[in-house]
């Protein structure tokens, strides 16, 4: 049956509707999916990740007073011929770098419902043959990029739905939506799911393999998503719909990252991410680089 799967990802859904609770103050008033990695807003990052996925575009949630995500996107005419009026052309170059990248349009999530009720708004969005789309949080970073291409070929495969997972540290899984694995899945980089949970306590937790922000979904979701009562925090949580799927038979699969992930929706994870990138920055990685070990020697 799987070989019928439609397998062409034409949306790549993008919520950014949350409060980013634990980045006040700044995120009072710039939302966090604004905030450079060295310049770049993780919003661009994902764009670019999407683009280079081949998805045609991305249907951004947003929030009443997250205006600011959609005017990332727009042409500044003045700004523009500002900048060419002054030859600041590597400049110019960065302020166009999302024209023709991949169409954007926004969908606005009232109220902050959860995960799940943000994806869910989606569905009215994709046309009727879409079976399947990709959901990207700009506030993870999974690098290199690439990731989405290898879950597409898992659904090639095996049909379903396709989860990116990160190992992470025993302590840590309370933080995560964190996998129950088929006990014969020996394959170390593609695994059968048997079941989600989303933030168990450590002694409840199945496993140590964590959701990180990169889902390819079976359009199935968003029924399943109609039947999905509010979850932890009283919010309607993807894992709760998801773990529904998996327990009536829909086929869910992980592959398992093996790069890099940065967490940018907290400071901690942020400061690491925009340190990491930097280094491997033309302009600012050397400086940095002497500047860090000196620091780190005091
Ligand atoms: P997070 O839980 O990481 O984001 O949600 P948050 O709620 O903004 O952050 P905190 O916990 O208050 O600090 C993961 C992603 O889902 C989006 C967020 O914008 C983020 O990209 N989201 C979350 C929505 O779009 N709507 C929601 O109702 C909840």
């Amino acid at each position: 049956m799987h070989l019928m799967t439609s397998n062409e990802l034409r949306t790549v859904v993008v919520p950014a509707a949350g409060l980013g609770t634990r980045f006040l103050p700044a995120t009072k008033t710039v939302p966090k999916e604004l905030l450079p990695v060295v310049d770049t807003p993780g919003i661009e990052l994902i764009a670019k990740e999407a683009a280079q996925a081949g998805a045609e575009r991305l249907a951004i949630i947003t929030a009443p007073k997250k205006q600011g995500i959609m005017a990332h996107f727009r042409t500044d005419a003045e700004l523009e011929a500002t900048l060419e009026a002054r030859g600041k052309e590597d400049q110019l170059a960065k302020v166009r770098a999302t024209d023709g990248l991949i169409d954007v349009a926004a969908i606005e999530q009232p109220e902050p419902l959860g995960l799940g009720h943000a994806i869910g708004l989606a569905e009215s969005h994709l046309a009727e043959d879409e079976e399947c789309f990709a959901v990207m949080l700009p506030d993870d970073l999974v690098l290199p990029y690439g990731i989405m291409e290898t879950m597409l070929e898992v659904r090639q495969r095996y049909g379903g739905s396709v989860l990116c997972a990160v190992e992470v540290p025993e302590e840590d899984v309370s933080k995560y939506g964190v996998f129950d694995i088929a006990a014969d899945s020996d394959d170390p980089q593609v695994k059968k799911v048997n079941g989600m949970v989303e933030k168990p306590d450590l002694e409840d937790a199945p496993s140590n393999f964590a959701a990180t922000g990169r889902y390819l979904l079976d359009r199935q979701v968003f029924e399943a998503l109609t039947r999905t009562k509010p979850g932890k925090g009283g919010e309607i949580q993807i894992t709760d719909a998801i773990e529904l799927m998996i327990s009536e038979g829909h086929p869910v699969h992980i592959v398992v990252h093996q790069g890099k992930r940065h967490d940018l929706g907290n400071p901690g994870g942020y400061i690491r991410a925009c340190v990491d990138m930097a280094l491997e920055d033309e302009t600012y990685g050397e400086s940095l680089k002497q500047w860090l070990e000196q620091r780190l020697g005091e």
